[in-house]
């Protein structure tokens, strides 16, 4: 059966190189090497995930759809031990910043090698950009809607150069800021969930009692950011 994939997952897929032997981290269903081999898209896939629970998910699906050659498994946490594979491109897809970033240290041979990685961060975004900071050049972003729910999506290798960053760009990605009007209605939607988170801790520092000049601060100019995209058709 051919695996079909939508909003989150589709627009990770879409960032991996044609062509591409992938590591898919953290893999669990291993919907992503699927669809990018039955699509002949990549050449083939190293499937890896830290827990024995999702890979057996992983093997089961891989070997339904007849892909096992193309597509190995590995019980491994993160990157380590890899290095093996002739790795073009990289997904993290589906964990925390922090947890990413941390994998990505623990992997020298990424800075080596210098693949693509291609970065689904599920929280600590803010943190995850703070790292990638400190040598990794953002090639691409793009962000999807599923179920409500806004995910980013981040394409970097690394090339050494660091790039400190704004509280503004820690929030909406540099990227976003200098791209906003290829996709002003993501870029939109981007914005307005941060002031909205934005304005809860306001209201909840000034309940308090307490100073909330930093956090209103950085609204003004999240806000601003809105100012020069086109009206909303
Ligand atoms: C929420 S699932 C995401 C699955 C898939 N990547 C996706 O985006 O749909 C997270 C998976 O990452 C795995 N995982 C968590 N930490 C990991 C690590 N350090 N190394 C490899 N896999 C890890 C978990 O076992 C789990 O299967």
């Amino acid at each position: 059966m051919k695996t079909v994939l939508r909003g989150r997952l589709a627009a990770v897929a879409s960032l991996v190189r044609d062509g591409a032997y992938l590591a898919d981290i953290g893999t669990d269903h291993a919907y992503l090497p699927i669809y990018l081999v039955q699509t002949g898209r990549i050449k083939g896939a190293v499937a890896s995930d830290i827990r024995s629970g999702p890979l057996a998910r992983a093997q089961k699906n891989i070997l339904a759809a007849g892909l096992a050659e193309q597509i190995h498994t590995v019980l491994t946490d993160g990157l380590s031990g890899l290095d093996r594979y002739p790795l073009t491109d990289i997904v993290i897809a589906g964990m925390g910043g922090m947890e990413i970033a941390a994998i990505l240290e623990a992997a020298p041979f990424v800075k080596r090698a210098c693949p693509r990685l291609i970065l689904q961060p599920m929280q600590h975004i803010p943190e995850l950009r703070d790292y990638l900071s400190g040598g990794w050049n953002t090639e691409k972003e793009t962000q999807a809607i599923e179920g409500g729910k806004l995910y980013q999506i981040l394409c970097v290798t690394y090339d050494g150069i660091s790039r400190p960053i704004t509280e503004t760009e820690r929030l909406l990605g540099r990227y976003n800021i200098e791209h906003k009007k290829e996709s002003p209605a993501l870029f939109r939607i981007l914005c307005e969930r941060h002031l909205a988170v934005l304005d809860e801790k306001i209201a909840g520092l000034e309940k308090g009692g307490l100073g909330a000049a930093k956090p209103k601060e950085l609204r003004r100019d999240v806000a601003a950011q809105l100012e020069d995209l086109p009206p909303q058709t």
